[in-house]
């Protein structure tokens, strides 16, 4: 019988590599505290209506992408795509229209999608999400993009590029839908397949299509920004102008239009040269109709996620400091079983003082217990055999220095702590 393995796109997090995840999960909860977000647990698995409905029945995701069951009592269920929906459905859930707006929120967790695996890109992959809702000032946004900022600047990320545009609301996207349209309409035969279907369904997405032909075909399209109404027009302008203030430097592309249907006024996404073709580190933008969709009242929103895979792999790619990789203090090492006993009583009370040990179980030579302790990078060994018992000592070696001393049995803790804070 072959070993089952792990569904293709998925990826177990080894511990060589949690440790790195670790750091920027609370890296992200640092800067969500000085942005004043709150940390939210949502499901992992909604109505597909909710997604369906929120992020739009012709989007890739919902065409394509979901993992969606039926229940034993047979509804349909998705696996969440993205945070997005969920965050809004929760608000409305939970009437947070009540709180003082905006609401201000944040999560991490795995996400679902059914995409072809690629470097960056997996079935199974965790997001970063941060979402401010009920508020359509454009200072929101700008917080929004300042603090993914923020946290790429905090873990030491360079060479980031920070591409906005403004997607328009359903008041001037439909004169910009039509004059896409006549455009396309005139290169229609020269669009590759997918773009020729979404050219009634959904013509703005083939704004964002990597087929080289539609590139270059979508190159001299019409930009957007020409049809935008008066106030999606003020509102980008002011979100521009906070980004100077603040001295973010940022790209305005004219094609970017998002995956994602929900989009209105800002989109935005933060890209990293280190990561190939999937070369996002993250995307948002205001979503001001999605409560609607799903049933709400007008709930203005706007946020951003950050894919955690691909920020590991941006900064292991630039060298980044994922700061101290965690290790053990002190391994005990024992000659015999008697010396176990006392290593054992020994092992609990210096866990109890929240020094972090370790001892070997197996019954190895003292050799090999020392060298288990340097592969395990422990800063000291503390070992135990019958001459140290009969005279009621510990013999500490530093690993680090390579001295070693005899250490009273009462003393040991102290000199431990001591030797651990030098
Ligand atoms: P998204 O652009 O679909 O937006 O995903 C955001 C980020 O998640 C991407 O930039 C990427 O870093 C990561 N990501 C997406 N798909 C994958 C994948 N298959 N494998 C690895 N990483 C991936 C959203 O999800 C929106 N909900 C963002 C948002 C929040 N807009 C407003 N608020």
């Amino acid at each position: 019988m072959d070993i089952i393995k792990a569904p293709r796109g998925v990826r177990d997090i080894l511990p060589d590599e949690a440790w790195k995840w670790a750091y920027v999960l609370e890296t992200s909860r640092k800067v969500a505290g000085f942005f004043g977000y709150n940390e939210i647990h949502l499901p992992l698995f909604e109505h597909t209506e909710l997604f369906s409905r929120g992020i739009g029945d012709s989007t890739d995701v919902v065409e394509k992408e979901m993992y969606t069951f039926l229940d034993r009592a047979g509804r349909s269920l998705t696996l969440r795509p993205e945070l997005t929906a969920s965050m809004v459905r929760c608000y409305l859930e939970h009437g947070m229209s009540k709180k003082v707006q905006p609401v201000k929120l944040w999560s991490a967790g795995p996400m679902f999608r059914y995409e072809r695996p690629q470097k960056g890109r997996y079935r199974q992959f965790w997001q970063l999400d941060v979402e401010a809702l009920g508020s359509e000032a454009p200072e929101v946004d700008l917080e929004i993009i300042a603090f993914a900022i923020y946290l790429f600047n905090a873990l030491g990320l360079s060479n980031l590029e920070v591409v906005i545009n403004s997607v328009g609301c359903p008041v001037c996207r439909p004169g910009y839908r039509d004059a896409l349209k006549r455009y396309v309409g005139s290169n229609f035969d020269a669009l590759c397949n997918t773009c020729q279907n979404r050219f009634e369904r959904n013509p703005l997405r083939i704004l964002d299509c990597k087929n080289e032909r539609c590139r270059e075909i979508m190159k001299d399209a019409p930009g957007i920004a020409d049809y935008l109404c008066d106030e999606c027009s003020e509102h980008f302008k002011r979100v521009k102008e906070g980004m100077t203030i603040l001295g973010i430097n940022y790209k305005e592309d004219k094609n970017l239009v998002r995956g994602l249907d929900y989009y209105t006024k800002t989109a935005f996404e933060v890209l990293s040269g280190e990561l190939g073709a999937q070369n996002a580190v993250c995307g948002g933008g205001r979503y001001d109709n999605l409560a609607e969709t799903i049933g709400g009242p007008h709930v203005p929103g706007v946020g951003f996620a950050a894919g955690i895979e691909r920020i590991v792999l941006t900064m292991e790619g630039q060298g980044c400091d994922f700061g101290q990789q965690p290790g053990i203090d002190v391994f005990i090492v024992t000659a015999d079983d008697l010396a176990k006993n006392k290593a054992l009583k020994l092992l609990y009370d210096l866990r109890h003082e929240q020094i972090s040990v370790d001892m070997d179980y197996t019954g190895k030579s003292i050799g090999s217990q020392l060298k288990t302790a340097s592969n395990r990078e422990a800063k000291l060994a503390c070992i135990l055999g019958g001459v140290e018992i009969e005279k009621g000592v510990v013999t500490v070696k530093d690993l680090r220095k390579g001295s070693q001393s005899e250490v009273a049995n009462d003393s040991l803790i102290d000199y431990v702590k001591a030797n651990l804070a030098g």
